[in-house]
């Protein structure tokens, strides 16, 4: 039995937050900092499961590690390839992009394969083809990758999607290789653009991350340096669609609201009175938002990460909504838990087809994936009743202090301990 939160709907959100460091840049610059011989310091670094899955996957790989606060100190001098524990590389989708730059400080790697969110196939072909392509011999026996190199070389790269972890693997992997790599097709998520910041630091020779076409000219080696994370937009997005969905007023402070485009758009066009300055965005909402379309798209597209958050706030506009999700195939553990909170949700292929309805009602719902849990949480806020949303350890993956940060902005939520069943009431 994992822990719970229960939630006692019907407050209307409000007030400002601070956003700590994003999550999935975290993680790419945790898989970039094996290329660096010497010390790196990582600012900001958000204390989250995966990140300290992640810290343990570096910790077997022989790195030192040590984490005070929100700073990350890691020492890659030294390196062994072939020792992660396959519980700890399952954990977390973002180890196998690990292989790559072990490979390019040691020529030889043993893997096991990874593991994520359930929510879709997530195959690792593009990975496989651009690190062949950069000199890379790969087998996979046993569910567990073999990888040799003698040395990296450069390459043109054309990816088949723009994938985010593809583009992040693939230009750490060729910081190190002989000569220039091209990526063409890149993904343009703003976590490509912080890791290709990351890596010029090290003193790598990335140019164009962030644009659809990333140049790297590799260097013979890199040392450590000083990074600050910026801040994760897709927490910040799930505050602000918690005002959304509670009719409320919250100020997101930290981030960068151009990484928030896509988002803001739609909340507008719903309805939503939505302001910005430099490092804020602040959402208002005073009466009942209206049904929108959303289709989920790579980077600046509407994002497939605020997809299932979003379809929790339409499940209570007025009107029907479509959510076409395009990027995976199975991004769709929210909505049966919607539905027995009395949402009317039905799926037509890729498409959600969301009829709103005026209030949910509250009761007992488990999360299947990280965002399908922040989804039900928004729900919760929002139903009539109390809402008990379990497997929240999907939720510790991405959202640090949710509990305590929705406290503090008004709602009623507490965090219910498995064992003694006991409240923890905040
Ligand atoms: N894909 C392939 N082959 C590959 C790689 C990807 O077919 O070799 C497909 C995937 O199956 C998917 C699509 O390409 O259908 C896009 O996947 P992408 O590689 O862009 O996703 P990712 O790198 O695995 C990251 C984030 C996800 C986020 C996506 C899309 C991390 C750790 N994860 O995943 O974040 O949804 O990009 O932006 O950076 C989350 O935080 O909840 C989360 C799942």
């Amino acid at each position: 039995m994992m822990d719970s939160y229960k939630i006692v709907g019907g407050a209307r959100l409000a007030g400002s937050i601070d956003i700590r460091g994003s999550k999935n840049t975290a993680l790419a610059v945790m898989s970039g900092v094996l290329l660096a011989h010497g010390v790196t310091t990582l600012r900001n670094v958000p204390d989250l499961s995966d990140t300290r899955a992640k810290a343990k996957l570096l910790r077997q790989f022989g790195a030192t590690v040590d984490w005070e606060g929100d700073i990350l100190t890691i020492d890659c001098s030294t390196l062994r390839a072939d020792s992660a524990d396959e519980a700890t590389v399952r954990s977390i989708r973002t180890s196998f992009y690990m292989l790559g730059p072990l490979l390019a400080r040691t020529g030889h790697v043993e893997l096991p394969s990874p593991g994520g969110c359930k929510i879709g196939a997530r195959p690792v072909d593009f990975h496989l083809k651009g690190l062949e392509k950069l000199g890379a011999t790969i087998s996979l026996d046993g569910g567990v990758y073999h990888a040799r190199a003698d040395r990296l070389k450069g390459a043109e790269i054309y990816l088949d999607f723009p994938s985010a972890g593809a583009t992040q693997h693939l230009m750490t992997t060729a910081a190190l290789a002989e000569g220039i790599t091209v990526i063409d097709n890149a993904a343009m998520e703003p976590e490509v653009t912080s890791l290709g910041y990351f890596l010029n630091a090290l003193g790598a020779r990335v140019e164009g991350a962030g644009t659809s076409k990333i140049t790297i000219q590799g260097v013979p080696r890199l040392n450590g340096a000083e990074f600050f994370i910026p801040a994760d937009r897709m927490q910040a997005g799930t505050y602000l669609l918690g005002a959304a969905i509670t009719q409320g007023d919250i100020t997101v402070q930290g981030v960068l609201p151009e990484h928030q485009t896509a988002l803001l758009k739609k909340l507008s066009e719903a309805g939503a009175t939505v302001t910005e300055g430099h490092d804020w965005v602040r959402v208002q909402v005073t009466d009942r938002l209206s049904a929108i379309k959303v289709m989920t798209m790579p980077h600046p597209g509407f994002p497939t990460d605020m997809q299932q958050p979003m379809s929790a706030v339409l499940a209570v506009a007025d009107g029907t909504s479509l959510v076409e999700e395009t990027i995976y195939e199975n991004r769709i553990g929210h909505i049966q838990e919607l539905n027995r909170m009395g949402a009317h949700i039905r799926v037509e292929g890729r498409t959600a087809v969301i009829a709103g309805v005026k209030r949910l009602q509250g009761t007992s719902v488990e999360a299947s994936d990280l965002r399908a849990g922040a989804a039900l949480v928004l729900a919760g806020l929002a139903a009539d009743g109390v809402t008990v949303v379990n497997r929240i350890d999907h939720i510790a993956r991405g959202y640090q202090n949710f509990c305590e940060n929705l406290a503090s902005l008004g709602a009623s939520i507490s965090r219910v301990p498995a064992k003694s069943g006991a409240e923890e009431t905040i």
